[in-house]
């Protein structure tokens, strides 16, 4: 490629002489990468498909320039790019020395890769212009074909990781024009967030989805996507029916126990495939395990685990019938909530909680050394016998963890209730799902 090639590829992918989109602006994740940046690491934006990672870099990209950063200071790149034709390292100097000679840019330019995984040999490139200080680095790229504990190999000790999940409750409500600042709001708008709330459990909080009419078309692409794009081809699955059922197993199945080896009596495969699979799903963040707590590390590995989704959209699409699994899918949204509240505060550790009489509690919260939250997800308070069975465990398991304060998270109840010193508080849950992310209440 001659040098007036790629600046023309250049030219598109930035803002020098014409205005990027760039969508609904996520503040608590361009707070979180701005303070990233000020160390002197490279990022990497890492997390599930569609969730908005590109975006968030050129999100990123204009905040700077709005606080004064020059537009020729700031390079961004998507080498997924067709126009690009030999994907190397030298590509990505010449590209750097375009830059540099057409633009001019001074002192240490911000400079964002998009789909790096697509250059041979990028992270060398990377790791240079890194030691010999010439830019600020933001790297991203699909999972397809990077997985975030590569990049951890790949650019060990010199990054930051910062991981983007689908929207938090309160970016949705953004998303569809409804902005809190103070508790005013919350009670003048309380009928339209409920509202909204049903449908973030429905079709979930992927922001093409949220933006769209064809909700459940694109729920079902990425769906496909997923399967063939991120695991058949990238593992090289030999049974690839097995592992579409296993994930509608778990994607109908949130907020259940399961272990590898009670699925494999029905899914005719063994119980290493299974859990094989079962890692890659992990890695490409479409489900998730929660262990049981236990003071033994023997026996939390050995009980049962608790799987949720990526997104209550992808269960109601693929597995589940909605009406008949809000309990479920409002657990697995408190599960995403606590799971982001893992990306501020990577001490946090989450579990279950179940003794030998089945009593059963939805997290167990362990921040550090200090176990401190309990979390009970009740969706149907009416019926007396339910209520009485999840207030009991989660008081044995306050009793046990030496708890004093406990959460049970509700449709719409809400009380504080007094036993023996110790605290239940009920709280309906849109409320707590504003309040976890950090909206005033
Ligand atoms: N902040 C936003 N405002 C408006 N729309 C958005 C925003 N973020 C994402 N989207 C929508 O979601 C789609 C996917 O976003 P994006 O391409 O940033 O995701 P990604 O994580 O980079 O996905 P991939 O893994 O496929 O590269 C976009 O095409 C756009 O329609
Ligand atoms: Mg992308």
């Amino acid at each position: 490629m001659d040098k007036n090639e790629i600046l023309a590829v250049l030219n598109d992918w930035n803002s020098w002489r014409t205005e990027q989109a760039t969508g609904v602006v996520r503040d608590a994740y361009l707070g979180r990468l701005e303070a990233l940046l000020t160390s002197n690491q490279v990022i990497t934006i890492t997390g599930p498909r569609r969730a908005g990672k590109s975006y968030l870099m050129r999100q990123m990209a204009k905040k700077l320039t709005e606080k004064g950063v020059k537009k020729e200071n700031i390079l961004l790149v998507n080498f997924e790019d067709p126009r690009f034709s030999t994907l190397d390292a030298k590509l990505m100097t010449q590209i750097f020395d375009v830059y540099k000679e057409f633009l001019s840019p001074t002192g240490i330019p911000y400079i964002f890769f998009d789909e790096v995984q697509e250059v041979e040999g990028w992270e060398k490139w990377v790791r240079m212009m890194h030691e010999l200080k010439k830019a600020k680095i933001v790297v991203s790229g699909s999972n397809a074909k990077l997985l975030s504990r590569e990049l951890g190999t790949l650019l060990t000790g010199r990054h930051l990781d910062l991981t983007v999940f689908p929207l938090s409750f309160t970016e949705f409500l953004a998303f569809n024009k409804i902005t809190i600042t103070d508790n005013l709001d919350i009670a003048g708008k309380e009928a339209e967030i409920r509202g909204l709330f049903r449908r973030y459990m429905e079709f979930g909080s992927f922001p093409e989805v949220v933006l769209s009419e064809q909700k459940r078309e694109i729920l079902l692409k990425y769906f496909e996507d997923l399967l063939v794009k991120d695991l058949f081809k990238r593992f090289s699955v030999r049974k690839p029916q097995v592992m579409k059922s296993l994930i509608k197993y778990y994607l109908s199945n949130v907020g259940n126990l399961t272990t590898f080896m009670s699925t494999e009596r029905f899914l005719h495969a063994s119980a290493d495939t299974i859990e094989k699979f079962a890692g890659y799903f992990e890695d490409v963040y479409l489900v998730f395990f929660v262990k049981r707590f236990s003071f033994k590390v023997k026996e939390q590995e050995k009980s049962p685990r608790k799987v949720y989704a990526i997104d209550p959209g992808l269960c109601n699409s693929v597995g589940f019938r909605f009406s008949e699994n809000v309990g479920r899918l409002a657990e697995n949204i408190v599960f995403l909530a606590l799971k982001k509240r893992q990306v501020l505060n990577p001490e946090l550790e989450l579990y279950y909680w179940k003794d030998e009489q089945h009593r059963e509690v939805d997290f167990v919260l362990k921040d550090g050394t200090k176990t401190n939250g309990l979390i009970q997800v009740c969706w149907n308070l009416t019926d007396e016998k339910t209520r009485n069975r999840e207030t009991k465990s989660l008081l044995k398991a306050m009793d046990e963890l030496k708890i004093d304060d406990a959460v049970i998270l509700t449709d719409d109840y809400e009380a504080i209730e007094e036993h023996k010193g110790r605290k239940i508080i009920y709280t309906a849950l849109w409320k707590w799902l504003l309040l976890n992310d950090g909206v005033v209440l």
